[in-house]
């Protein structure tokens, strides 16, 4: 991974000729993926706002990047994140790598993936993974841990082997509109580019912000 002055040397001269911001995280993720002291590159805060208005934040991972459709994360559709997400469809994404000393935040719209592709991520997971999507009504009060473990064994006994996706349990796509790589320079005088998309087109500008 080069340093941060060259990255941003670089991302600079590539401006030139025009430089995609999915690309370019892309680049940076396939950078942290393979580092070594990096243990959840794929981790982010996704923050929502609540339907009564206020804002939300909690860790999700990132399960997919595409040019067309963005970034794509799973959860229940029934949790508090699901609701809020259908009250206002609009989500930030917020990855740190400290390691690197760098972060990306993403704006976008959100849209639900397609069943298909729902139902192909749920069954590439682990079985009690499968299980325990049934098991939680995801952010809803339960009485004890007790509880929870028996309705898990429920599930089991109920399922077996095979287990359907629970139709609450999807994907969701945000769709970028706004995404701002920072790299931490010395005496915390950071680089911050900040990309766009001009009207609905897949244009992008760039300007840089001061850190
Ligand atoms: C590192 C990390 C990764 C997580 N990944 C997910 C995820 O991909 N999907 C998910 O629904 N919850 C994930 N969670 C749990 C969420 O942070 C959160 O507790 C849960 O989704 C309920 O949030 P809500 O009540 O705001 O809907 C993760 C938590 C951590 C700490």
């Amino acid at each position: 991974m080069i340093s941060n002055t060259h990255e941003a040397k670089r991302i600079e001269d590539a401006l030139a000729t025009g430089i995609n911001p999915v690309e370019l995280f892309r680049d940076w993720f396939n950078g942290v993926s393979n580092h070594p002291d990096i243990k959840l590159p794929d981790a982010f805060c996704l923050s929502t706002v609540s339907p009564d208005g206020k804002p939300e934040g909690r860790m999700l991972l990132l399960k997919g990047v595409d040019n067309a459709t963005g970034f794509r994360f799973f959860t229940n559709q029934n949790s508090n994140k699901g609701h809020s997400l259908t009250a206002t469809p609009l989500a930030a994404m917020t990855f740190y790598w400290e390691a690197i000393r760098r972060q990306v935040r993403i704006q976008g719209r959100v849209i639900e993936a397609s069943s298909a592709d729902s139902d192909d991520y749920f069954n590439s997971r682990p079985l009690m993974s499968k299980i325990g999507a049934w098991a939680s009504d995801q952010s809803q009060r339960i009485e004890s841990r007790a509880a929870l473990e028996e309705k898990l064994a429920r599930c089991e006994a109920e399922f077996g082997q095979n287990v359907p996706r629970p139709p609450h349990w999807v994907g969701f796509d945000v769709v970028p509109e706004m995404i701002e790589f920072w790299l931490e320079q010395p005496s915390r005088l950071h680089d911050r580019f900040v990309f766009k998309r001009s009207g609905t087109n897949a244009n992008w500008n760039c300007v840089r912000l001061q850190p």
